[in-house]
This record gives structure tokens, C-alpha cells and sequence, in this order.
């Protein structure tokens, strides 16, 4: 599959190592410039160039959005209608500026997100710490394999992140429609960076 991943920091050069790791063709782009991400993506197994924003947007099947929520009204978001997003973005009031409808929790990042692109987004990999993906892949069925909550409204996205999840180790567990089932795995809930089997985790979801 092309995978596109605008946002080259913790979590975009960690999924970038993955997706490519099993034979995706990986694009990923930060805010300063390909040539900044020469080195990254040198140390990378497998299929992966360094490109603009536009271009990873335009080039992914699928397009991981991975920056600071408050900088996601600098990319090519036009570029991104109906295709699958994987949104990673958390709200972080300090470090990306207030947002009213956020803070009285009217509405959440991801449908902010979704509403500014108009595409299939999915949210996922927000709620597990950078060095947990890069370190916890576990082969199915292993008992120490962690489950990653997914939240999202249209079923063939959600069908399509779960199964990225899957192949690089994780148990993808549903949490539901991405207003509703996406506020269950936010910072500041009981499952937020918790380190939970799908068996756990679904628990946990269930029981908000
Ligand atoms: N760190 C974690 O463990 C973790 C876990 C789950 C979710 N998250 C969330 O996931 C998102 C990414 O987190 P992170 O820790 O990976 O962030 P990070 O390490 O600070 O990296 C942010 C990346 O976004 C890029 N970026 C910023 N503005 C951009 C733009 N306009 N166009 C293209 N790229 C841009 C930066 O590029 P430059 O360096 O070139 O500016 C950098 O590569 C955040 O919303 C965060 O809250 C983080």
C-alpha cells in the first residue's frame, strides 16, 4: 500500500520504520524540508522517501497526519478529501493555543480534523506513547500483545488502520464512532498510554 505520513517526529518516523518494515511504500514529510529527513530516512529498511507535505498527502492510499494539532491548519488539508486519514494528533492546550469547542469538550480534535479535510479519518496511535509502538510489536496471539484503541465513522477506514495495526503487532480494538468512541481513548482518560492487552483495553472501553 502507499502510505503517506505528513509529520516526521516521534510518532511519524516510528510508524514510518513499521509501515516500510513490512513492505509498504512509505513517503514522510516534515515542516522544514525533505532534505532535513535525509538521515531519518536512510536508517530505514524498505521503501521510504522523504517528501513535501503536498506530496505525501497526494501520493498515500492511506495519510498519517502526525504534526501538533495546532500546526495542522499549515498543511495541504484540500489534498486529503475522501481519502483514509490516520489522525495521531492529540489537543494539548499549552503547546498548540485554546480552542473553546475543545476545552468545554463540544467537540474533539479529530472531528475538527475530519470537518477541515472532508476525509475518511480514523483516529489511532494517539493514546500509545512513541517508544511503546516503536518497542511493544508482538506477533499475534503472544501474550504480551498490546491492543491500540482505533475510533472512526466510516467502517472500510476503520477496517483498513485496524488491519495496519495488526500487521505491525498490535491488537487493534474499536472504540467506537470517532466523536463518541474517540473521546473514550483522549489524553485524561483511564486508557490513554495505559499498556493493555485488547482483552484489557476493550474492558476498559466498555465499561465508560
Ligand atoms: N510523542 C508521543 O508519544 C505521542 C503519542 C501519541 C500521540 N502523539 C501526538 O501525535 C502528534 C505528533 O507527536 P510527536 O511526538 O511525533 O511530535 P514531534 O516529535 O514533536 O514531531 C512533530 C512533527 O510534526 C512536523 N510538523 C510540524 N508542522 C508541520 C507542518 N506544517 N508540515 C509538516 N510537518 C509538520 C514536525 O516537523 P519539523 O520538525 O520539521 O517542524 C515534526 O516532524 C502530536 O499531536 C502528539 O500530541 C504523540
Amino acid at each position: 500500500m502507499r502510505i503517506g505520513i505528513i509529520g516526521a517526529g516521534h510518532i511519524g518516523s516510528t510508524l514510518a520504520r513499521h509501515f516500510a518494515g513490512i513492505g509498504h511504500e512509505v513517503v514522510i514529510a516534515n515542516s522544514r524540508g525533505p532534505e532535513t529527513l535525509a538521515e531519518l530516512v536512510d536508517g530505514i529498511e524498505g521503501s521510504v522517501r522523504a517528501v513535501g507535505a503536498g506530496e505525501a498527502a497526494w501520493f498515500g492510499q492511506v495519510v498519517v497526519v502526525s504534526v501538533p494539532y495546532g500546526r495542522v491548519g499549515e498543511l495541504p488539508l484540500g489534498e486529503l478529501r475522501d481519502k483514509v486519514v490516520v489522525d495521531t494528533c492529540n489537543y494539548s492546550p499549552e503547546r498548540d493555543g485554546h480552542e473553546p469547542d475543545l476545552d468545554d469538550d463540544s467537540t474533539t480534535s479529530s472531528e475538527k480534523v475530519r470537518a477541515r479535510t472532508h476525509s475518511n479519518l480514523v483516529k489511532a496511535f494517539n493514546a500509545i506513547r512513541w517508544d511503546v509502538l516503536r518497542d511493544r510489536g508482538r506477533p499475534k496471539g503472544a501474550p504480551d500483545r498490546l491492543g491500540i484503541p482505533l475510533s472512526g465513522d466510516d467502517e472500510e477506514a476503520v477496517a483498513v488502520v485496524a488491519g495496519l495495526i495488526r500487521d505491525i503487532g498490535f491488537d487493534p480494538v474499536n472504540a467506537g464512532h470517532l466523536g463518541g468512541g474517540g473521546r473514550k481513548h483522549q489524553p485524561g482518560t483511564d486508557v490513554y498510554t495505559a499498556e493493555l492487552t485488547a482483552h484489557e483495553l476493550d474492558a476498559r472501553l466498555h465499561a465508560l
